[in-house]
């Protein structure tokens, strides 16, 4: 029987596991279409945070960071417009019922523009085109949500793709939104991380791609950034074997969010739908 590789920190900036998930069980659902693959938040939470740190996804999808960091004693905190778990609380990324600078690490997991559908609801970043649709501007605002709740000093990791539609511009996702978190925050480093996906090892993925001349996806983002400590720059902290266990304590919402759409129906698994044609 295959059996996965044990995880180890990753050390170069080319990042690969061959499994969605790592150990025997699920981090998150597979059954969720553009769920992360958890040695990715694994890696980030043994870098950046301690055990007892109050780790935020506010875009939580099936919940993958909730559950890596159960494994490793973080407090995780999740939300997102279509909760899939009772513990995600459903929240507008713009507007999360947080304390400012209460968060000791952010992990973020956005939509690429319009390739995939989720929520459908009116708030759903998915739903906005970068080619124009006002993606750009509602990543803004998600950004500055998690400028205003990140403690100074601390880390935040964004993992994106960028967006390449037949018949439509090639659009740069990741440098875009790169350049708009260096306005910011300090960019630690980028990773590339590979991208297992099936449908790439499909025949006739490539044989269109050769035929069109146009590349599929096989990599993602991640993007690394520090909140600066407004202090002299603060080091990189030492992977986890060396860090002590420390608590931070989940504060009230500083604010009332604006009200939200009311919730959409619950998808069965594995039955979202892709709303344009487009290649991964
Ligand atoms: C790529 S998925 C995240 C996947 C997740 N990391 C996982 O492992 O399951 C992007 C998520 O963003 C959510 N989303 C889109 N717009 C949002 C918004 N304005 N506020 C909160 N969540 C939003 C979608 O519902 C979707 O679950």
């Amino acid at each position: 029987m295959y059996k996965k590789p044990p995880l180890e920190l990753q050390t170069s900036t080319l990042w690969e596991y061959p499994s969605q998930h790592y150990g025997e069980g699920m981090q998150g659902s597979k059954g969720y279409k553009g769920a992360t693959p958890s040695y990715v938040i694994w890696n980030l939470l043994k870098r950046y945070t301690k055990k007892g740190a109050v780790v935020v996804d506010p875009m939580c999808g099936s919940g993958t960071t909730l559950d890596v960091c159960k494994d490793l004693e973080r407090r995780g905190l999740g939300f997102d417009l279509q909760p899939q778990r009772p513990e995600i609380t459903r929240a507008d990324a713009r507007h999360l019922p947080l304390e400012d600078a209460s968060v000791d690490f952010l992990f973020v997991d956005p939509p690429y523009s319009t390739h995939l559908k989720y929520s459908g609801a009116p708030e759903c970043i998915g739903e906005l085109d970068a080619d124009g649709g006002g993606y750009y501007e509602a990543m803004d605002e998600v950004i500055a949500e998690i400028d205003r709740i990140l403690k100074p000093g601390s880390y935040m990791g964004l993992y994106v793709s960028d967006s390449w539609r037949q018949d439509q511009p090639f659009c740069a996702i990741g440098f875009e939104l790169f350049s708009r978190m260096s306005k910011r925050w300090t960019p630690i480093d980028i990773v590339a991380v590979v991208r297992h996906n099936k449908t790439m090892k499909k025949g006739h993925w490539h044989r269109s791609a050769e035929a069109g001349n146009y590349f599929l996806r096989g990599f993602n983002y991640l993007f690394i950034m520090q909140k600066p400590s407004g202090k002299a720059v603060a080091k990189t902290p030492r992977a986890e074997s060396a860090l002590p266990g420390t608590e931070a304590p989940v504060q009230k919402p500083r604010r009332r969010p604006p009200p939200l759409s009311p919730p959409p129906p619950k998808l069965p698994r594995g039955k979202q739908l892709k709303k344009k044609k487009h290649r991964i």
